[in-house]
């Protein structure tokens, strides 16, 4: 049953990449209206998730946290009910420290049992658990203690473990209970900050650093390259990404079978990226029911040949331009893995085009783009 909570990468939004700290109960509601009208919860996006700062500075007389007086003054059971109601699922946010992150809430480090008992009795359906002020306490202890508390409550809660990859948790996260584990520091809405040690991360730096992941995921445990940055732009500074990099983005997240956890504004969400987020092809190959996480077959400099094995015998194949000039990228039936046979079917997941070949498989592909295929032998 734990692999039932997570036996594809969960999907869903988060509030952090674009509001930050900037949240309100009517903003999670309004989320949750435009998640259906939008189309994204048919697409599969399920879990509304409030992320840092929806809490009071301190907990109450009984230790337990409250959510904050003024931005959620209905309290979070009543917005899980709303959410529930829609047809969606509420995801909330705390650290395995002492305070969170923002530094504007209590953190569950020895509040653990309490902090997940509350929860589960708001009806919270998914808790993003990270790692600021740890008092320097190992990780597997830390994330281990909440495990066991969120097993405790009897809720089915999903459990992402947010240490960006400090400690290498795709080696023990599983065994404390973990859907999805944080591979990277924090994602930013540029391509490439250029920056090899760390944070900041572009899309590219993160693809680097979880595509070397893929032998760790499958159904139930998920590497996580961080949330979407897919329409949003103008935070921090950052230039946003063009609409071609979105959609290289979202297809090398769908390709490594990462979470699909969107964190633009949903409420006001042009038509291109509406139609990039709920791209149901795409959607597809990362929801497959294998749950292999795609990874290179060729590296060649600025031109990679990425492909992720489906349950229907067939293959997904990202070719990846992470150059400044376009290109025409190419591969065989043969390096992807396909079934021998005289003819393949290759379907362009953007285009929505069918093509048919004898194993050669090439398209132009622009600067910072990704073409994502499908391929299958042709009966
Ligand atoms: C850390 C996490 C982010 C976000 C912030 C909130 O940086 O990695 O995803 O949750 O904290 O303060």
């Amino acid at each position: 049953e734990h692999e039932d909570l997570a036996a594809t990468p969960p999907m869903g939004w988060n509030s952090w990449n674009t509001f930050g700290c900037n949240i309100t109960e009517q903003l999670i509601r309004e989320t949750a209206d435009a998640i259906v009208t939008s189309g994204m919860r048919d697409a599969g996006y399920r879990y509304v998730n409030i992320d840092d700062c929806w809490a009071e500075p301190e907990r109450n007389a009984e230790g337990e946290l409250e959510s904050h007086h003024e931005r959620f003054p209905s309290g979070i059971r009543a917005l899980a009910d709303y959410v529930h109601d829609k047809g969606l699922k509420l995801g909330i946010y705390t650290s395995a420290g002492t305070r969170t992150c923002a530094n504007t809430m209590p953190g569950a480090l020895g509040h653990e049992e309490v902090d997940a008992r509350t929860f589960a009795e708001w009806g919270v359906d998914y808790l993003k658990y990270d790692n600021c002020n740890n008092q320097g306490i190992p990780a597997t202890e830390r994330y281990a203690a909440m495990g066991e508390a969120l097993r405790a409550t009897g809720r089915p809660i999903v459990y992402s473990v947010c240490e960006w990859g400090e400690n290498a948790p795709w080696e023990w996260a599983p065994d404390v209970g973990a859907h999805l584990w944080r591979t990277t520091d924090d994602i930013k809405p540029t391509w490439d900050t250029g920056n090899a040690d760390g944070y900041p991360m572009g899309v590219v730096n993160i693809i680097d650093a979880n595509g070397k992941l893929a032998d760790y995921a499958g159904p139930g445990d998920w590497n996580d390259p961080d949330m979407l940055e897919v329409g949003v732009h103008d935070v921090e500074g950052y230039p946003g990404l063009t609409d071609t990099e979105a959609v290289a983005h979202f297809s090398m997240w769908s390709i490594m079978a990462a979470p699909l956890i969107a964190g633009n504004d949903v409420r006001h969400m042009p038509e291109n990226i509406q139609r990039i987020l709920t791209n149901g092809e795409v959607i597809a190959v990362n929801q497959d029911a294998l749950g292999r996480q795609g990874a290179p077959v060729r590296d060649d400099g600025d031109h990679e040949v990425w492909v992720k094995e489906l349950a229907d015998g067939s293959r997904a194949v990202a070719l990846f331009n992470r150059g400044d000039e376009a290109a025409t990228i190419s591969t065989t039936a043969e390096e992807i893995g396909a079934r021998p046979a005289p003819r393949y079917a290759v379907r362009d997941l953007w285009a929505h085009t069918w093509t048919v070949t004898d194993g050669e498989i090439s398209a132009e592909v622009p600067s910072h783009g990704v073409t994502l295929l499908r391929v299958r032998p042709k009966r």
